[in-house]
């Protein structure tokens, strides 16, 4: 899943964003480089409707990390560090230094369309003390019959999501991100991930994941009259005023999911394209026209079979398929070496957004595991559901309508 040129289109529209060519931080401080108009100058608001990292444009490098509150820490503790990481995002995203003993990883760069998003997960209210006021979103994804996930590397008390175009300003983030975390969060478990740079083809297209797929054009898109109700909680709805901190924000399911490329690679580019139900060179469906052709589900070839195959991927998935679930997949690639056995250790780290999981990745996912061609070759390897709450206010940390 992706969000390419749709994802592009995203920047324009999305709540979020200040996607300045102009650098906007106080002249002179160290890390405030990047001339007005260079990739290193794009700026992205931290304070918003919805927390930034969700509608920005898919960036170069990406780092995901969950924290497991340390034993004793609780809810004074868990408000203080995310005051600690707001402070930290804030002058980050804006291109400053950190607020207590800068790396210096980033000295020199422009604040490169970074990113800090923050979520909590299901065991977070436990340790908080805050159980009634967590929302049934987060009760814990059911199990699939082909999942391989690793508990040590799923779930956690607290979710962190960096994204930046340049990979050292990325590694800073995560850097006082983890410092940050001092005596309160340990980290639990990290990935590490990558999309193409912005520059690397002739005009913005789509994204490819490593299969070599044009991957994210179903995405929803923020121009859609539905787009917000689908990817975002509503304020003031029906649910229950315990919940209400959580308007505006979202939820975001985590998935390592392994492609097992050597199997992939040696099947031919016809075979490859039927698991999909799209061509590979340009992501158009299998029934014709370009890439944003409606696909044609119900059309038969001269065999009388449906052109687009029963367990196509993009059939599975398509929202049309299942009673109107949608999500924004936003995810990164990874690749972290070669496996014992000999195969790449390489896939997606799934990122997918929504209103409410029961109503996109669930249904969609049921789905696929009851009989996705795509099955064959890829395992979910870990797995992580966690609530992102709204963007802060000016002066707010991410989630003191919760903790305070
Ligand atoms: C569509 C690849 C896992 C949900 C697609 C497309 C590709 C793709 C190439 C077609 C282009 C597009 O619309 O983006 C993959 C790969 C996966 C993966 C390689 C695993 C490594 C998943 C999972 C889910 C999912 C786990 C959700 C449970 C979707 C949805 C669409 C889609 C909702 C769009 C369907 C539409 O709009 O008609 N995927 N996918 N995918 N995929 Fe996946």
């Amino acid at each position: 899943g992706a969000a390419g040129a749709a994802g592009l289109a995203l920047g324009a529209t999305g709540g979020a964003l200040v996607h300045s060519a102009v650098s906007d931080s106080p002249a002179g401080a160290p890390g405030a480089a990047g001339a007005p108009g260079s990739l290193g100058a794009t700026r992205v608001a931290f304070e918003g409707d919805h927390q930034a990292g969700i509608t920005t444009p898919l960036q170069a490098k990406g780092h995901v990390l969950a924290f497991d509150l340390a034993p004793g820490a609780g809810r004074k503790e868990a408000a203080a560090l995310m005051r600690r990481w707001s402070d930290t995002a804030r002058r980050l995203m804006a291109g400053e230094t950190a607020p207590t003993s800068d790396s210096g990883i980033a000295l020199d760069a422009g604040p490169s369309s970074l990113t800090i998003t923050f979520g909590f997960g299901h065991s977070f209210f436990e340790r908080t003390d805050l159980v009634a006021r967590r929302p049934a979103a987060l009760d814990p994804l059911p199990d699939f019959s082909s999942d391989r996930l690793d508990a040590q590397r799923s779930n956690g008390d607290l979710w962190v999501q960096i994204g930046a175009d340049d990979g050292l300003v990325a590694f800073h983030a995560l850097r006082a991100v983890q410092k940050d975390a001092g005596e309160a969060a340990r980290v639990r478990w990290q990935m590490n991930g990558f999309n193409r740079s912005p520059g690397a083809t002739s005009t913005p297209m789509t994204a490819r994941n490593l299969m070599g797929q044009v991957d994210g054009t179903g995405n929803p898109k923020p121009a859609d009259p539905d787009f917000d109700r689908r990817i975002f909680v509503q304020g003031a709805g029906p649910g229950p005023a315990e919940h209400s901190w959580m308007a505006g924000g979202s939820y975001a399911v985590v998935r390592r999911i392994r492609m097992l490329l050597d199997d992939w690679d040696k099947r031919s580019l016809a075979q490859q394209e039927q698991v999909i139900g799209r061509t590979k060179a340009t992501g158009a469906p299998l029934t014709g026209g370009g890439e944003t052709t409606k696909p044609a589900l119900d059309k038969l070839g001269p065999d009388g079979k449906p052109v687009i195959a029963s367990n196509a991927h993009a059939r599975i998935s398509a929202p049309e398929q299942n009673g109107g679930a949608a999500m924004l997949r936003r995810p990164f690639s990874f690749h972290d070496g070669i496996a014992a056995d000999g195969t790449p250790d390489a896939g997606l780290l799934f990122i997918c957004w929504q209103a409410d999981p029961l109503r996109g990745f669930v249904p969609v996912q049921r789905k696929l595991d009851r009989g996705d061609a795509l099955s064959e070759f890829i395992r979910h390897e870990s797995s992580g559901l966690y609530a992102v709450p709204p963007g802060p206010r000016s002066g707010e940390y991410v989630g003191q309508r919760l903790l305070e």
